[in-house]
């Protein structure tokens, strides 16, 4: 039994031991680990426990862990796993930049992660923050709560149409693809986005959706790929902020690049705060402030860098762009369906479409017993591991 701080055990007589450092939602997840004959010791504080602290609960025996993106799973971690006997880790998010997936990888730990839950629950706060920083929604809040809204003015809280518009992606994977489809058909805005790899998939989508429009007599819309971030930002009314956070993106947005954008333009962030040079983007609003921001990550996070939080031109939530049940309960099933699966020796599912997990259908191929894949491993094609046949 873990000593000090609130723990709790599920399912103790489980013959393996995972160890999960923050309470998740729902019990899906618990039976599925229960179902592979594991006792979970779960953290129920919301504090975010120390490297020391999750080494101290791995102990001498540990089969796998699943850990949260407020915490940095380095090598010592995955060493104080292995030397426990660990076999398996997955983080509870899509992203993994808190993980050395390199470290994991040289000590033979796969390492899992939550995408396809997590897709349209993201889009959809980035486009809800699109347009409270569009139509200045938290500030108008802020005004009518403080007793200040004495009658109907054409002058008050004026912000931007956003229909018809120029739309700007960096990073078009799953939830960049999503978003800027919601803005696209919505509000019927053209697309110009940034991407390593071009997005045939997206490009045809906004194609045939833009011919669509002109067989009921409206003005198509178009989707370009950028050659430079640089282009993106200066052609944007609206830009969405979507790529993994790795060196290369890290202050993807800076100074410079700020610089470029229209003053009326609006930047949205809802993938990881440090892709944004936060202290410039704090002097870019003062200093424009028809700029608008919507931002649910944050570079210090928790912290914010000094003089955001005071900017009305800024609309900022506490990293909960996933945050619906059915997302989070989704995330948690994935994480656990991962530690599971890698434990019982399962292959590692390789399609996009993750619904099969979420379901207690017994007669999915999955099913009749806990399912026979891990959902999402990040590290699979290093460490050889065997994919799924249907
Ligand atoms: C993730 O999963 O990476 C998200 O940031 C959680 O909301």
């Amino acid at each position: 039994m873990l000593s000090g701080k609130q723990w709790i055990t599920h399912n103790a007589s489980g013959s393996r031991r995972v160890v999960v450092t923050k309470e998740l939602p729902g019990d899906r997840w618990l039976r599925r680990l229960a179902e592979a004959d594991c006792a979970v010791e779960m953290f129920m504080s919301p504090e975010i426990l120390s490297m020391e602290e999750i080494a101290a609960a791995i102990g001498g025996r540990c089969d796998g862990a699943i850990g949260q993106l407020t915490e940095t799973w380095g090598r010592d971690l995955f060493e104080a796993l292995k030397a426990a006997g660990g076999r398996a880790y997955s983080n509870y998010a899509v992203g993994y930049n808190n993980v050395d997936v390199g470290a994991a990888t040289e000590l033979g730990i796969p390492v899992g992660n939550t995408p396809g839950v997590l897709t349209e629950t993201t889009a959809q706060m980035a486009v809800a923050l699109t347009f409270a920083a569009a139509r200045r929604i938290a500030e108008a809040d802020v005004f009518i709560r403080s007793g200040r809204f004495h009658g109907w003015l054409p002058t008050l809280f004026l912000g931007e149409l956003l229909w018809r518009r120029t739309l700007g992606i960096v990073g078009a994977g799953r939830i960049g693809s999503a978003y800027a489809r919601m803005m696209v058909e919505g509000h019927k805005m053209d697309l110009v986005y940034y991407d390593l790899q071009p997005n045939a998939a997206l490009e045809q989508y906004v194609a045939d959706y833009g011919e669509f429009l002109k067989q009921h007599g409206e003005q198509p819309v178009g989707c370009s790929r950028a050659g430079t971030i640089e282009e993106v930002f200066a052609a944007a009314d609206v830009l969405s902020l979507h790529p993994p956070l790795d060196p290369t993106t890290r202050h993807l947005a800076n100074a410079e690049r700020l610089a470029l954008m229209k003053s009326n333009a609006i930047l949205i962030n809802t993938s990881r705060g440090a892709v944004v040079d936060e202290a410039a983007l704090v002097n870019h609003l003062r200093t424009h402030p028809d700029f608008r921001v919507g931002l649910d990550v944050f570079e210090d996070e928790p912290a914010m860098k000094p003089g955001l939080a005071e900017l009305p031109n800024a609309v900022i939530v506490p990293h909960i762009a996933s945050a619906t049940s059915w997302t989070r309960q989704g995330m948690a099933t994935l994480a656990a369906t991962n530690v599971s699966a890698i434990l019982l020796g399962y292959p590692v599912w390789q399609s996009a479409d993750i619904s099969p997990f979420l379901g207690d259908d017994p007669s999915t191929p999955l099913r009749a017993g806990p399912p026979r894949a891990a959902p999402s491993v990040v590290n699979a094609r290093e460490l050889g591991l065997p994919t799924f046949v249907r």
